[in-house]
């Protein structure tokens, strides 16, 4: 198997390097020396607020290349002009990225060449924002990251700590090594290739009469975006949905349902010959006994629904087919290890990806919905911990360890999913902390 680090994924990558006005820009030549090491050609695009910190001629030296700068430059454009530009990276990252460059990308402004080359190119984009930690927590900039995020653009950080301007807080550009890490998760590992996955996602809805029905806040953004990130590595997708309203993730087969019954039928035909299953779905546990055959009619002060129990997919996954790699989602908002474990242990399941919900989640708009998202990882002997990112980053993340814990479980188990003796081979591991 193709297997790997996201670093060793930039050799012979293309990569265009935007840098833009911050005290930041300086660590900028740092991240093309980096670049370059990976084995990737860079070229570089300075905005007229980067050269106000640093010369153009830094990123000429480290880069091997003339910087491009100006939009309207007759010369230039008769060289590699905005389109050609626009056409020749692998992919586009902005280091650091001002508050200034990120509201300008939200809005789709093409008024200097950096914005420009971002608005015509097709290729991924992640930005690595730097700025005061005030200017970041704005509502302005949070609402222009969440509307970049929506677009499939790419958050690497920013850090939290101590700033240039005397502040502390988050709004730091992350360190070079961090960035080029981040930047190569954008490019297919073969982590998964040849592998057959299956991902629930979104919500269910459980009918009470014709027109009402019980349901919850998810929006399925967790697992598209696992669906995404399992075919970006290679993997042949089944996505099995609850009612959402996003796009099918390219290259992924998707089957949409209502309740969690309708859900389990779905995923069990769609078992049979599967490597991997992940539970991102919120499913319903409780579905009314009896679902009234016409709206039901507003009379009584109180109604009483009266509900059973739905079905437990993901543990009837395991049960059926210990052969299997499950990956199964904790929504907490108390407890997260505990519960997340005893759900680990209690549905014999192989990971866990536990997350905060509710008044306790990371964000104050909650995770249900939300563009970001945190995961603890849980397996019976270890754990690591994935912080505050996109649900893509935190997706690509999550692929990265379900592909090395494949490994493992396959040489543990034979073909029924029965656990072999210990033949020396195996990774016991004792787990990342
Ligand atoms: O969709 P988003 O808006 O992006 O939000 C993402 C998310 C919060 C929905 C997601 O990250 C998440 O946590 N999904 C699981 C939600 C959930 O139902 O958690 P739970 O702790 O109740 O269930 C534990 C596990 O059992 C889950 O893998 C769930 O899919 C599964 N389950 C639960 C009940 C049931 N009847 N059948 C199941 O398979």
């Amino acid at each position: 198997m193709n297997d790997l680090s996201s670093s060793a994924r930039l050799a012979g990558k293309r990569i265009l390097l935007g840098v833009t006005g911050s005290i930041a820009a300086y660590k900028a030549g740092e991240v093309v020396r980096r670049l370059r090491e990976a084995g990737a050609e860079v070229r570089v695009v300075m905005t007229a607020g980067a050269m106000e910190f640093v010369q153009p001629l830094t990123f000429q030296a480290l880069s091997g290349h003339p910087v491009h700068r100006d939009l309207l430059d007759e010369g230039a454009e008769a060289g590699m002009g905005h389109i050609e530009l626009a056409r020749w990276p692998d992919a586009i990252l902005v280091a650091p990225a001002s508050a200034d460059f990120l509201a300008r990308l939200a809005q789709g402004r093409a008024d200097d060449l950096l914005a420009a080359v971002c608005l015509a190119s097709t290729v991924p984009l992640a930005v690595a924002p730097a700025m005061n930690a005030k200017m970041w927590e704005n509502p302005a900039t949070a609402d222009n990251v969440r509307t970049l995020a929506g677009r499939g653009v790419v958050l690497l950080g920013p850090a939290a700590g101590e700033q240039a301007c005397g502040e502390t807080g988050a709004g730091r550009l992350l360190e070079p090594p961090a960035l080029v890490a981040g930047l190569g998760e954008l490019f297919e590992s073969g982590l998964l290739a040849g592998r057959r996955v299956i991902v629930t996602a979104g919500p269910t809805r459980e009918a009470i009469d014709p027109v009402r029905y019980l349901g919850n806040r998810s929006s399925g953004r967790m697992g598209f975006a696992l669906a995404e990130a399992a075919a970006e590595a290679g993997a042949q997708v089944t996505l099995i949905s609850g009612p959402v309203s996003l796009e099918t993730p390219r290259g992924v087969t998707r089957v949409d349902v209502e309740s969690a019954r309708e859900m389990l039928e779905a995923v069990l035909a769609a078992l049979p010959g599967s490597d991997v299953f992940v539970g991102a779905a919120a499913v319903a546990d409780y579905r009314p006994v009896a679902v009234a055959a016409d709206k039901i009619k507003k009379s009584a002060e109180r109604l009483t629904l009266e509900l059973e129990r739905n079905p437990d997919i993901l543990a009837e996954v395991k049960r059926r087919h210990p052969e299997i790699f499950c990956v199964g989602f904790a929504a907490e908002t108390t407890d997260l290890e505990r519960h997340a474990r005893e759900k680990l242990a209690r549905k014999g399941v192989d990971l866990i990806a536990a997350n905060w919900v509710g008044p306790a989640a990371p964000e104050a708009d909650g995770v249900f919905g939300s563009e970001t998202n945190a995961l603890r990882l849980f397996w019976p002997d270890g754990e690591a911990a994935l912080p505050l990112a996109s649900k893509a980053r935190l997706a690509r993340q999550l692929v990265e360890h379900v592909a090395t814990r494949l490994e493992a479980f396959r040489q543990g188990h034979d073909a029924r999913g029965k656990v072999l003796p210990f033949s020396g081979t195996r990774d016991e591991g004792r787990g990342t902390r």
